[in-house]
Formats: structure tokens, sequence, C-alpha cells
């Protein structure tokens, strides 16, 4: 019930399946003349979704109502990106036609070559990596003598296979090193590796132990509801762009610091405090002072209010991987000291800030021996088949809307044009 302006309106409410509930102001404009003000959209729904449901207060996140911690154990990547895309876990035959699919679109254009080899060496992965994704339309094309949705699966397993193909051609490229094709004999994952990898000098030898927590890793990236990068991807979907464009914006958006980027902030703010001699006090002290912009990186989340589940997963990996390679990462015990005194700090406390998917992510990926500037890349990799479902969610959607937000004008009134001579008098 609303009452404006003495009148009364009813607001529909809408109840999801989870018992989730939303307030129904679709046609509140047209009604009142009111409009809502939510920056950051922090308290509002953008669409319903039968993709991913997360609980923060309980630390639940599920895909297709699987638990992630099931996935985590039990799935691939592959059947991960499945699940998201389709909405079921494919069966034996449908699980081997789409990793052929992936297989059939994993390499990429010769010409895309040359667009790696004039970019400056220092360029950014992920600015690399959006602008490849957008020049992929031209490379590939919809045809016209096959069906609407053969192209969109198509496009699917060209953006599944070949973004991956991308990121490891552009890590060799930027280092003047030879580029390894993919191999039909690899899966998603252990190819991957593969290409990153790969000497004629040292032959890279599969690890089945890090391709186990490589799929478990991008597992955990794989969708996330309507976080900022997912909501860039509806947003650019909406005006009904191609989806390449789309998802370039995505990877956009997953590039900031407060978003998929922490994950390369955290090591470097782990980095930091090792290199100041591994005093964690200076840097909680920060984190809680209002007028130091310093943010305790991988910690706090928009929907999490209590522990991230991935983060627990992620930590049990960086466990698993550590001691399979024999290796001990300083920066682990930096983490944990963190963690354990934010943890018991009331301000941290207080403000229900906990360490999310990106707190202990960048270690496991320092194990594997990716390099800092792919950290976020390999977020992208992972949460590629999460936009992918949400913008074909979009795409049948019955209340799709172009999406266009509405604003309160705060500038000056109405006032006339002053020529150029009578100004600054
Ligand atoms: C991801 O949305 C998703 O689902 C994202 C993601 C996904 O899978 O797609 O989960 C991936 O992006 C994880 C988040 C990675 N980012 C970081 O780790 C960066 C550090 N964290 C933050 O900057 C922050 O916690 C956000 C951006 C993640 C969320 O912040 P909100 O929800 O916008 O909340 P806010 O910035 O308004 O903060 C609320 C309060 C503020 O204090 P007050 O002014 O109210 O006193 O909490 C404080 C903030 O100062 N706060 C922090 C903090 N995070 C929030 N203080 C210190 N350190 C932090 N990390």
């Amino acid at each position: 019930m609303l009452i404006v302006d003495g009148k009364t309106y009813e607001l529909p409410i809408i109840i999801g399946t989870e018992g989730e509930r939303a307030i129904d102001i679709s046609r509140l404009l047209k009604d009142t003349g009111l409009i809502t003000m939510d920056p950051g959209f922090v308290n509002t729904g953008s669409c319903r979704s039968a993709i991913t449901f997360m609980d923060g207060d309980k630390g639940i996140l599920r895909h297709r109502g699987i638990p992630i911690e099931q996935l985590a154990e039990h799935s691939s990547f592959v059947e991960t990106a499945y699940l998201l895309i389709n909405g079921e876990l494919p069966t034996p035959e449908e699980l081997s036609k789409f990793s052929a699919m992936l297989n059939e679109h994993s390499l990429v254009h010769e010409d895309m070559r040359a667009f790696f080899e004039h970019y400056p060496s220092r360029a950014h992965p992920m600015g690399i990596l959006s602008s490849m994704v957008t020049a992929m339309r031209a490379f590939y094309p919809t045809l016209k003598d096959r069906s609407q949705e053969e192209n969109i699966t198509i496009t699917f397993a060209r953006l599944i296979s070949k973004l991956r193909t991308l990121a490891a051609m552009s890590y060799n490229i930027s280092r003047g090193h030879k580029v390894t094709y993919p191999s039909h004999q690899l899966s998603y994952c252990a190819n991957f590796l593969k290409m990153m990898f790969d000497s004629p000098v040292r032959p890279y030898v599969i690890d089945e132990d890090i391709v186990r927590a490589l799929n478990v890793f991008w597992i955990l990236h794989a969708d996330h509801e309507q976080n900022c990068s997912t909501s860039a991807v509806r947003l650019v979907g909406s005006a009904r762009v191609n989806l390449y464009a789309a998802i370039s914006a995505g990877i956009s958006a997953l590039w900031g610091p407060l978003h998929g980027g922490a994950n390369q902030a955290v090591i470097e703010m782990l980095q930091e405090i090792y290199n100041s001699g591994g005093d964690v006090a200076p840097f909680i002290a920060r984190a809680k002072d209002k007028n130091d912009e310093f943010r305790l990186m991988g910690f706090g989340h928009r929907v999490y209010k209590s522990y991230d589940p991935r983060a627990k997963i992620m930590e049990e990996i960086v466990h698993r991987l550590l001691s399979k390679l024999q290796l001990n990462d300083p920066l682990l015990d930096i983490a944990k000291r963190l963690e354990e005194i934010a943890l018991k700090d009331s301000y941290f406390v207080d403000h229900k800030l906990y360490p999310n998917v990106d707190f202990y992510s960048g270690i496991v990926l320092r194990a594997m021996g990716i390099p800092i500037n792919m950290f976020t890349v390999m977020f992208a990799i992972g949460r590629l088949p999460g936009w992918i479902s949400q913008w074909k969610e979009s795409l049948d959607d019955p209340d799709w809307k172009l999406h266009r937000p509405r604003q309160i004008y705060i500038g000056l009134n109405e006032r006339d044009y002053v020529p150029i001579e009578k100004r600054g008098k």
C-alpha cells in the first residue's frame, strides 16, 4: 500500500521460490508520476531469474538448485557451464556433444594474432580480452543459413572455448613465446594449462590435481546472480546488440578492483604487507579509518553478510594444492593472520565483512603459476558461462525491456544562452 498526496496505491508483492519478496513498482511512474531512487541498486531487483540463488545471511549459493559445495566436489567446469546455460545437468551424450563442440571451436582465427602483436607489451590482459571479444563478432558473424538457435549455440561454444585460447595466446605472445595450439586429446582445463605453460624445451606435464583445482576454481566463479558484470551484460544485451559486445562489456566491468579485479588487488595488498615486514595491524587500522580510502581487498560483499561459501572451498583448494606441490606461500600466512584478526575485530563484525571469493583465489592462481596480471582474466573465463546463461534468460524474459533507468535532476533551472562576447562580464 502506498499513499501519495492522499491517494492510496496497491503495490503487488512478488514472491520467489525461496521466499524472497519484492514490491512490484513496474506501474509506479504511470500511476503516481513518481520514480524510486536507489544508488547502486542496493535495494532493487532487476529481473526474475531461475539460474542462481544466493542467501547472503546463510552463505548459500546454488546453481539451478544445486549447492555450490556439491558442484565443486562432483562436477567439472564444462558440466557446470552446461547446467547454467541449459538448466539441467547433461546426460553422457549431451556432455560429450557439448565437449566436442567446444573442441571444434577452440582455435582462434589466425588473423586475430595480429591484434596481440600490436598491443603495447604492458597492456593489461583484461583490456586486450575485452577488445578481442568485440573483434570476434567481425571474425565470426552469424550465418543466414543457420537457425537463430543454431547461431546462438555455436556462439556460446565459440566464446567459452576461444576465450580460454585467447587468454593463453595473449600470455605467450606478451612474453615472445611460441603459441601452443589446443589439443583435441585434452579436457578443457588441461588444454588451458598446456596452452599456457608448454614449451618446446620444457614440455608441460599435465598434473591431474592441478587440472582438478582449475575445474573447481572456475566452477566457483561460474555465476553469481545479478553482480556488477552480469548486470552490465544484461544492460548492454537489452539493446539487442550481439552477444560478443555484451560479453565485452561484462569483461570491462569485471576488471574493476571492487569487483573481479579484487583477486589481483588482494595479492598486491598481501605482497605490500609482506614487503613492509608482515605486520597486518597497520592495514587493519587503515581499513577501519573513515578518512583513508584503503579497503581490505577480498573482504566484504554486497550480498554475503556471512562467510562467502566460495571462499571456504577456495581455501581448501589452497591447502590441497600447496601440499601437493610442496609449496609454502608466505602470502598465505599473511592472509590467514589478516582473516583471523579481522574476524575478531568489532569493525568487521559490525559491518559483517567476511572474506569473499577473491580473498584466497589469488593464492591458488600463484600456486598454478598464473601471472598476477592474468588473475582477473581467469575470473572472466570462469564467469563466462554465467554471463551467457543470464543473457540467454533475458532473451526469453516476457518482462524484458530495454534497460533505461530514470534520474532526479538537480541542475540549474531554465536560463538563456549567453553570446560569447558577453560571458565572464
Ligand atoms: C566480487 O556482487 C557479486 O556477487 C560480486 C562477486 C561475484 O562473484 O560476481 O562476488 C565478486 O566482486 C567480490 C567482491 C570483491 N571486491 C573486494 O573484495 C573489494 C573490497 N570490498 C569492498 O569494496 C566492498 O565490500 C564491496 C564493494 C565488495 C561491497 O561493498 P558495498 O556493498 O557497496 O558496501 P559499501 O561499500 O557501502 O560498504 C558498507 C560499509 C562501509 O562502511 P560505512 O561507511 O557504512 O561505515 O562497509 C565498509 C564501508 O567502508 N566496507 C569496508 C570494506 N567493504 C565494505 N571497509 C573496509 N574494508 C572493506 N573491504
